[in-house]
């Protein structure tokens, strides 16, 4: 093709000069090729691209459609079950619950009951005829002098910068219309984070941004000036996230504004390293004497940590030294493998940390082993989507869960995986001015807090269907999941209880 292209390209040239001199009127012919020829020749010359310089022009067709190909694929030539992280099914659920329209669904089920791994809920044959249940959860320790009452879910970490402020102006403002708490995320605590007045877990998290010294260190006066502030009802230390656990993250100059500067307290324009670990702890003990520091200096709300699995041992002497010590977090956060991130390494993302299934299980269960249940609340994240998530997560030993793709899907996001290039096509992880406009705060606002209240009355339906009353009759017996062609098994039998539980 690459002979081919010079030789066309010069019968080309000849035959536009020869018509451009028989008829002088048509000299516009040039503006409309030249164009072409020119990046055809581009490519010809070009090292980097092999196909573009054996296909000089007609390359770029396949460029194109391998740089677009997720998004021709999510929105052209995907059938409802098969889009990831999240298929149409469980992207469906949310645009529906939140748009508060059409909440019903024709003709039957297209997820086969027959694949392995398939999970369903048992309904009972004699339905409650009321739940009562107000949904929410008290996090506080017997350390803790404010215990805070959650809903059972709530919008999981979400940084400003990762996302935009119209974004999370939107997530601020459902927050406060439907009673759930926003997680900042770690990029620290902004005004859009208390224009609503909605409850806020403030996150610290390596790069303690918005609390941290000139060095990058964490700084108590400027943690104790947001951690008393109202608004702000618990404390959340991110030691790890599920798309990038034992990994640190990067953010790159270019988006380093002067607005995300002044909120993180870092120097604009300069690249911010957030590192895999903490400065201001190396190991359990120290962790818990940080713990205690937060606690104070937030005048006593709860602090928790928020960790995906990794070394179980590890977890477990930690747990155990909680309950040596009678020292430990008012809540943990259990990220899952399978969470997601604005951006984040290759590896960690597709191979690291434990799933949210086995990790809530593996938590849960240690805590009962250590007497721990009762004083240390469970919180899960990890693609909670619908009231039969919520239940899952429930069943297995959680007390609450968080959610993010999940909200943010309720402001309109498409899964176009591109939070990590600044040209999100929702406005919703992009810092470009034009598109964060095109979020419009008031609809969304509405509409992230339509999901989460159709999402609780979904969950309380659920419920209703298994008999039960309210949470307290949450069973593992309750879901079943195919193991292979023939057999079932329900989570009780899969997730094996805790000797003490
Ligand atoms: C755009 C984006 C930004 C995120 N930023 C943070 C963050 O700042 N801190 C954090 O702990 N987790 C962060 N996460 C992870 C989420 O808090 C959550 O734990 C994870 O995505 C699992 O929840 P999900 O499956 O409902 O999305 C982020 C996730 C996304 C998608």
């Amino acid at each position: 093709m690459r002979k081919e292209f010079i030789i066309t390209s010069i019968i080309l040239v000849l035959a536009l000069a020869a018509i451009i001199i028989l008829y002088p009127f048509l000299w516009w012919l040039s503006l409309v090729l030249l164009p072409f020829l020119i990046l055809g020749l581009f490519d010809y010359f070009q090292e980097s691209d092999n196909i573009r310089r054996n296909y000089p022009l007609f390359g770029r067709v396949t460029t194109f459609l391998e740089k677009e190909r997720h998004v021709v694929q999510e929105s052209l030539l995907l059938n409802r079950t098969e889009g990831k992280p999240f298929n149409w099914i469980q992207k469906e659920i949310v645009y529906k619950r939140a748009a508060n329209v059409n909440k019903s669904q024709p003709f039957g089920t297209q997820i086969p009951y027959g694949e392995v791994g398939r999970e369903w809920f048992v309904h009972s044959t004699y339905p409650a005829k009321e739940v009562n249940d107000d949904f929410r959860v008290t996090v506080g320790s017997s350390n803790c002098d404010k215990p805070y009452s959650a809903s059972i879910l709530n919008l999981a970490g979400m940084s400003y910068g990762s996302i935009s402020k119209n974004a999370t102006l939107a997530l601020n403002g459902g927050a406060k219309i439907a009673g759930f708490a926003q997680n900042t995320g770690e990029g620290g605590f902004t005004p859009y984070h208390q224009e609503y007045g909605a409850d806020i877990i403030f996150q610290i998290g390596t790069g303690y941004f918005g609390c941290r010294t000139e060095e990058g260190n964490f700084d108590p006066e400027k943690f104790n000036n947001i951690a008393v502030n109202e608004v702000v009802k618990m404390i959340e230390i991110k030691i790890s996230q599920g798309a990038k656990p034992g990994f640190g993250a990067i953010l790159p100059a270019k988006k380093n504004t002067e607005e995300i500067a002044k909120f993180r307290h870092v120097e604009k324009g300069t690249e911010i390293l957030s590192p895999p670990y903490h400065s201001a702890f190396g190991n359990d003990e120290q962790m818990i004497s940080f713990v205690e520091k937060l606690r104070k200096l937030s005048n006593g709300k709860p602090i928790g940590i928020k960790l995906c699995i990794g070394q179980k041992d590890e977890v477990e002497k930690m747990i155990r030294g909680f309950a040596e010590k009678q020292n430990y977090p008012d809540f943990i956060s259990i990220d899952g493998a399978e969470g997601g991130s604005g951006a984040a390494h290759m590896e960690s993302l597709h191979w690291a940390g434990l799933p949210i299934v086995e990790a809530v299980h593996f938590v849960h269960s240690t805590l009962t082993k250590y007497k721990l249940r009762d004083e240390i609340t469970l919180i899960a994240a990890g693609k909670i989507i619908s009231a039969f998530d919520i239940y899952r997560m429930l069943a297995l030993g959680a007390d609450a869960c968080y959610s993010a793709r999940g909200m943010m899907f309720a402001l309109g996001c498409v899964q176009s995986l591109k939070c990590n290039l600044d040209t999100c096509p929702t406005g919703i992880t992009t810092m470009v001015p034009s598109r964060v406009e095109s979020l419009v705060v008031e609809d969304k606002k509405t509409k992230v807090a339509n999901y989460h209240k159709n999402t609780i009355e979904a969950f309380k339906e659920l419920l209703g269907s298994m008999g039960l009353e309210n949470r307290k009759g949450i069973h593992k017996k309750y879901i079943f999941r195919r193991i292979n062609e023939t057999e079932t098994k329900t989570y009780e039998e899969i997730f094996i209880k805790p000797s003490k539980e």
